[in-house]
């Protein structure tokens, strides 16, 4: 979690160190398993560079037919789980531009800022805390200037006139949004503490070196839930949200040995944090934090109080008292997310052709609520009133979950193809379907073939997946 820092700066991606890497997952190759993961989302259409035609744009990224919904079931998956199946907490969608006081009162305008430092010799600039040797050129080994902070907000000017008064940002954070609308939510619901608010939307930050693929970009989309607590409920609420924030992940296939919670050292805390995890995953590239769970005590509602002249205070009409609330604060970024679950699911094995030799495969081993697609239903040949059955299958199933009708190409290869997509089951219709109406279903995992009966496919793919 990075935090806007007035007082000090502190770089918190560079402490997470490494998990270390199991048998098998040498830096050589981590380095290669990543170029094929990033060659795989390519060519399935998962991500894309972004405006590529011309060249690309360093740190924007555009999702293809797989990728947005694949990162649509992420949202999804996280706004029924931490929303829409809790009560104590609700939803927002606020402006993407906020009125400029709102970063001035969050500590944006004057500390969301990054050390930048340029090469003497070869101009090349850094962000001086990612530097070995932070006072010389990675490239050639020249000297570099003094740091000198460079603030990430995106700046855009409001209406026709383009000078101070006119200055604006694109939100480097959804969080604020939030905190703006803490006191319409309070008096428009019937909400008491505790209670949530939750958003998901995009955000923007200039980073001076976007890098590791999606990692680190310019344009993101992030999800934060802004959680308003009693003071002396703070700890209580934090040890939870640590918690279950953690275990969302693992329920949703990070299960492995890459996953951890990592607790902020002392020096590591904004100075009103007190306290703060990461959740980090231990990519191909390096171990990183997918999300923060902190602890931001009153400094929030305190702040847009002072700067906004509006009363942030609750009043509980029990204890007959008014103070401001503590928020716990959950904040996770749906690309991270989304190349973490890439990363976990991708796996390279062997399945046999249609001769039976063993063929190398690629596999995005998703959870079934993230499968971009949960069946693909196939005629084993594009005649014999195959392709018509094999549709009315697919016809019934789409109606209720995401599906896919193929008929190109030997059977084997579409199989290949949907194992690429992440895709649970395939279902083939052939010339047994004919006479007695059953169909071969496939698992993408374990590659077994069973046969049914047609009419029962969507309900066995359901119950299979618990959809
Ligand atoms: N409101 C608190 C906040 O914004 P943060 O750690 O700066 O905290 C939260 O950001 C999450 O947003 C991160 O854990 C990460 O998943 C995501 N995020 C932050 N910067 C990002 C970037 N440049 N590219 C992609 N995701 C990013």
């Amino acid at each position: 979690m990075r935090f806007p820092q007035p007082l000090r700066r502190i770089r918190r991606e560079g402490r997470s160190g490494r998990i270390p890497l199991r048998e098998g997952q040498g830096v050589a190759n981590e380095q290669d398993r990543m170029e094929r993961i990033v060659a795989l989302a390519k060519r399935r259409g998962f991500i894309f560079p972004g405006s590529e035609i011309y060249g690309g744009l360093n740190g924007f990224w555009d999702y293809g037919p797989l990728g947005v919904e694949l990162k649509r079931n992420i949202k999804d998956a996280w706004w029924h789980d931490c929303v829409t199946t809790r009560d104590d907490v609700v939803g927002v969608d606020s402006a993407i531009i906020l009125n400029p006081r709102a970063w001035e009162a969050s500590g944006h305008v004057e500390g969301f800022t990054d050390p930048l430092v340029d090469c003497k010799a070869c101009k090349s600039r850094y962000r001086q805390d990612e530097l070995e040797d932070a006072r010389r050129c990675p490239k050639c080994g020249g000297e570099v200037t003094e740091a000198r902070r460079f603030n990430l907000m995106f700046r855009t000017h409001v209406g026709a006139m383009e000078d101070s008064t006119s200055q604006a940002y694109l939100r480097p954070e959804t969080a604020q949004g939030i905190f703006v609308n803490y006191k319409n939510v309070l008096d428009t619901s019937r909400l008491k503490l505790p209670f949530g608010i939750a958003q998901i939307g995009k955000a923007f930050r200039n980073e001076i070196n976007p890098r590791n693929y999606t990692f680190r970009s310019r344009e993101f989309e992030q999800m934060e839930i802004e959680f308003f607590c009693r003071p002396e409920e703070a700890d209580k609420w934090y040890a939870e949200w640590r918690q279950a924030r953690f275990d969302w992940y693992v329920g949703l296939g990070l299960k492995s040995d890459r996953l951890r919670l990592r607790d902020h050292e002392k020096d590591e805390l904004a100075h009103y944090a007190k306290a703060c995890a990461d959740i980090e995953y231990a990519f191909p590239f390096g171990t990183s934090e997918l999300e923060g769970v902190a602890n931001r005590t009153d400094f929030d509602l305190k702040q847009h109080q002072e700067f906004s002249g509006r009363d942030m205070t609750y009043y509980d009409d029990e204890a007959k008292e008014r103070f401001l609330p503590y928020v716990i604060e959950p904040s996770g970024g749906v690309d991270r997310a989304l190349l973490a679950f890439l990363c976990e699911a991708y796996e390279e094995d062997e399945a046999p052709d249609e001769n039976g030799k063993a063929q190398k495969r690629t596999v995005l081993r998703f959870h079934p609520r993230l499968a971009p697609i949960k069946v693909a239903v196939f005629p084993l040949v594009k005649k014999d009133g195959m392709p018509e059955k094999a549709r009315a299958i697919y016809e019934e199933c789409r109606r209720h979950l995401a599906a896919f009708y193929d008929e190109k190409g030997a059977v084997g290869r579409r199989y290949r193809r949907q194992d690429e997509a992440g895709t649970p089951f395939c279902v083939t219709v052939d010339g047994q379907t004919m006479e007695d109406g059953t169909v071969t279903i496939r698992d993408r995992d374990s590659m077994k073939q069973e046969r049914i009966a047609s009419d029962v496919v969507l309900a066995y793919v359901r119950d299979r997946l618990h959809l």
